[in-house]
């Protein structure tokens, strides 16, 4: 432990980052940023080649502080997993998605670890990042680890570490959000939080591995629940005639006991649609149902469609049927100032407005053209925006709140506008244009 932590404080540790996507390279930098080797690791060959050229992979890691790394001598990208030997700690963030059936879909965790074993030597410390049911690290994990012979918390240690990053959020980066760590044994967390007290603010290290695991379950789950729950009082508050934007804004006001969350088209991204249903399949291993859960996923699931609705009464109020209509979608991110698309309600609407008829374009500066993805391949390309072709549209459907949009400017050239977010909060002029949904 001694000599890890001279290791650590000396900077001669090597670490390894395991998943270069976006947990794995904002970590990777966090660790060079703090003056430790970086070596990380991926199977997309692309990705490795890229970074070795000094070019990011994501907006929100700029080019530059990838070159710089490169520069410093502090990261290098590879595909060469026999290279793992030479990490002393490998951080593994590989993605954790739901089935088509909505169950864990656990193979890149299985596959990353069988090959951490391959590589596995005495004295590495080995940490999960990736968000999962309480229970992985060690009953998945563990027995993978331990086949070839060496022993877990005496040869190599496991620990169990979630990543709490939040994607565009410019108030705090990977090293500002405090790490929680569960350990194996109470080397194995020790070990853990050593290291990263070297590139992050601040470690909270819980009594288990399955405690840490829970914890980012709970974050997730708290935000989804809440999330559905705005959901539903803005559809009856709509009914009443109330605008919900305006009561959380109210609410906000008291100075403890309330958090606000905003309503939207639907919930989107890596985490918060998907992490939870990981929990429920769990609980049921233990004859449990997560009913909070499960009612949150059936709110948040139908905001598409109640969108979708919304579009029609505003183009049935204006004499138009969907049915022939032409939308503009703007936004395919799933949420504000970032370019990623996993998950994101925009994709659903598009499909949904689509499936009944209408002619749909989309408008992303982040995402100039979709890709395909497991369960959607509409092959599109954003649309330059200009107020000509702002007025071509029978209606503009504000799915995303990107700040580069101009909103008076885009009210003003559109015919109709359905606002999904509150983004045209702002606007003074043309507000007999705008619908909010
Ligand atoms: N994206 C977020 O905002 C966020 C935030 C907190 C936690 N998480 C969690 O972090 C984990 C990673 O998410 P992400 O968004 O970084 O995913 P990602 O898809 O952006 O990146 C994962 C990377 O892992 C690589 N990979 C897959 N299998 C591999 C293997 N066997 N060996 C080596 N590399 C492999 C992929 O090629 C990819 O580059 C997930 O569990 C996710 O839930 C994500």
């Amino acid at each position: 432990m001694a000599d890890w932590k001279r290791r650590v404080a000396e900077k001669t540790l090597r670490v390894g980052v395991l998943g270069l996507g976006y947990v794995g390279l904002p970590l990777a930098r966090e660790f060079a940023g703090a003056g430790l080797k970086v070596l990380g690791f991926d199977i997309d060959d692309q990705k490795v080649a890229i970074l070795n050229s000094g070019l990011s992979i994501i907006k929100h890691v700029p080019h530059e502080q990838v070159k710089k790394m490169r520069e410093k001598g502090l990261f290098e990208a590879t595909a060469d997993m026999s290279r793992l030997r030479e990490a002393d700690a490998v951080l593994i963030c590989v993605p954790t998605p739901l089935t088509a059936n909505r169950e864990p879909d656990m193979q890149f965790v299985e596959k990353s670890t069988q090959t951490v074993a391959r590589y596995l030597r005495k004295g590495q410390l080995i940490v999960l990042e990736s968000t999962t049911y309480p229970g992985t690290t060690r009953e998945l994990m563990l027995p993978i680890l331990e086949k070839n012979g060496l022993k877990a918390g005496r040869d190599f240690h496991l620990a169990y570490s979630p990543e709490r990053e939040d994607p565009g959020n410019k108030s705090y980066t990977t090293k500002d959000i405090p790490k929680v760590v569960g350990g194996l044994t109470n080397e194995c967390k020790e070990m853990a939080c050593a290291l990263y007290e070297a590139a992050i603010v601040r470690t909270i290290a819980v009594s288990s591995l399955e405690a840490a695991e829970a914890a980012k379950i709970l974050e997730n789950v708290y935000r989804c629940v809440n999330i559905a729950m705005v959901n539903e009082l803005k559809q009856v508050f709509e009914r009443m005639g109330i605008d919900v934007w305006e009561v959380i804004g109210a609410a906000s006001t008291k100075p403890f006991g309330y958090h606000p969350f905003y309503p939207g088209p639907g919930l989107g991204g890596h985490c918060i649609p998907i992490d939870p249903f990981y929990l429920t399949w769990k609980a049921r291993q233990y004859g449990m149902a997560t009913r909070f859960i499960e009612l949150a996923g059936e709110i948040n699931t139908g905001m598409p469609h109640y969108v979708v609705q919304h579009v029609m009464e505003a183009l049935n109020e204006r004499k138009k049927s969907l049915k022939g209509s032409k939308v503009l979608v703007l936004g395919l991110a799933y949420k504000k100032d970032i370019d990623d698309v996993r998950e994101s309600p925009s994709i659903e609407l598009i499909e949904l407005l689509r499936a009944k008829g209408a002619k749909v374009d989309y408008n992303d500066p982040y995402i100039p053209a979709t890709h395909k993805q497991r369960e959607h391949d509409l092959g599109m390309k954003s649309r330059k925006l200009t107020g000509a072709m702002l007025k071509q549209y029978d209606v503009v459907l504000i799915s995303t709140d990107h700040s580069a949009y101009d909103y008076e400017w885009i009210v003003e050239n559109s015919q109709l506008v359905v606002d999904t977010r509150n983004a045209t909060a702002g606007v003074r002029k043309n507000r007999n244009r705008i619908v909010k949904a």
